[in-house]
């Protein structure tokens, strides 16, 4: 039986538990520091805070202090903590890690290293990797229009596993597979790479639009369509730059995930409230004091950096990007600047 020890018993990382279980895994979930109040819901089978649903009852749980505990004889290990926590945990886990057969990302985010280069996080983790002399298994990066409640609930979902060795992506997308969990595999680690923080940065774009018909009581969904397909362009342009297929954004680590995350999710609830009229940086210390992390809003700062490091004129090719760039430093027309970056130029 494959033992899977997933890091992070957040939204997301509670919610793989459920597939990989329902698979016939072992499966361990461990909560970092700042999880333990969800590990003790957990532990008295109550459903999860951030997801609820009740993590199966096979799943053993450990605190942030028994991670050796919950790392030893894991064939698999998941990174399943936000993208700030990746270069810390890695650090953590590394010994355990080293010694399975794959490490599993479902992580996004873009994390820069001590020069200020903005790096994909498979690559963070091999760079960290490297400077202790540890050797790592495969990295599998997981993406795709995935909720996590809706997963954690055993609803149908469609994933990809992406693995620069297309044969371990393949084998584990069979092997992790369930009737209600589909995962398709690629050999494109750095397109789904790309697609997974991206669409969160366009998802506030979407987001926007549906707040300026909230505000204006007209629907603004030409403008919203018109930024989804700038949105699916732009994350291919981006990847095929770093060595992505191009058509990965057009799959579901691109446009999949750009649908579900524009439909719901942080990201676009917190450009609702830019299209409503909220002042993006008040509306972001909302969000916090709610305790609903826009991760969108890092990722567009460091994509922006990405796209200047890359130069060659990328960035006049990523007009969307640049414009949720704007709005999130208070450019005062929103409608004009999501409009003006997504409608194609006359003549
Ligand atoms: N929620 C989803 O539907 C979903 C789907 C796919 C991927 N993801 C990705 O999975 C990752 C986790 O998301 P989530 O929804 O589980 O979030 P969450 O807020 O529910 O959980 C975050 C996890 O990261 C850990 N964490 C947060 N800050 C940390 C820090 N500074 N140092 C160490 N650990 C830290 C927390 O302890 C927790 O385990 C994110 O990168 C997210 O984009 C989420």
């Amino acid at each position: 039986m494959t033992t899977i020890t997933i890091l992070g018993a957040g939204a997301m990382g509670s919610a793989l538990s459920r597939p990989v279980t329902d698979a016939g895994w072992d499966v361990r979930l461990w909560g970092t520091w700042l999880d333990d109040h969800l590990v003790d819901a957990i532990e008295a089978g109550e459903p999860h805070p951030r997801t609820g649903a009740v993590v199966p009852s096979s799943v053993r749980a450990y605190r942030s202090a028994q991670l050796e505990e919950a790392l030893d004889g894991a064939d698999v290990v998941v990174m399943s903590v936000a993208s700030v926590g990746v270069p810390k945990v890695t650090e953590l886990a590394l010994e355990g890690i080293s010694q399975a057969d794959a490490l599993w990302l479902t992580s996004k985010g873009f994390c820069p290293d001590e020069a200020g280069r903005i790096q994909l996080l498979p690559d963070a983790i091999r760079a960290i990797a490297a400077r202790r002399g540890a050797t790592l298994p495969p990295l599998v990066a997981i993406a795709g229009p995935v909720k996590a409640n809706e997963c954690a609930a055993g609803l149908p979902t469609a994933t990809i596993f992406g693995c620069r060795d297309g044969e371990v992506s393949r084998r584990y997308a069979a092997e992790a597979a369930t009737p209600v969990y589909a995962i398709a595999h690629t050999d494109d680690e750095v397109g789904v790479e790309v697609c997974a923080p991206m669409k969160n940065v366009y998802a506030i774009a979407l987001g926007i639009a549906d707040g300026l018909g909230e505000a204006t009581g007209t629907p603004h969904h030409n403008l919203k369509a018109a930024a989804f397909a700038q949105a699916v362009r732009e994350m291919s342009l981006l990847g095929a730059r770093l060595g992505a297929h191009p058509d990965t954004a057009y799959g579901l680590p691109g446009v999949g995930d750009l649908e579900v995350t524009g439909l719901s999710g942080r990201n676009k609830v917190y450009g609702v409230r830019i299209g409503r009229g909220e002042e993006p940086r008040e509306a972001l210390a909302e969000m916090d004091r709610l305790e609903q992390t826009v991760e969108g809003v890092p990722a567009a700062g460091l994509a922006r950096t990405l796209v200047d490091q890359l130069g060659g004129g990328l960035a006049e090719e990523l007009p969307l990007l640049a414009a949720v760039c704007a709005i999130l430093e208070g450019v005062p027309d929103v409608q004009a600047t999501v409009a003006g970056a997504v409608l194609p130029r006359r003549g």
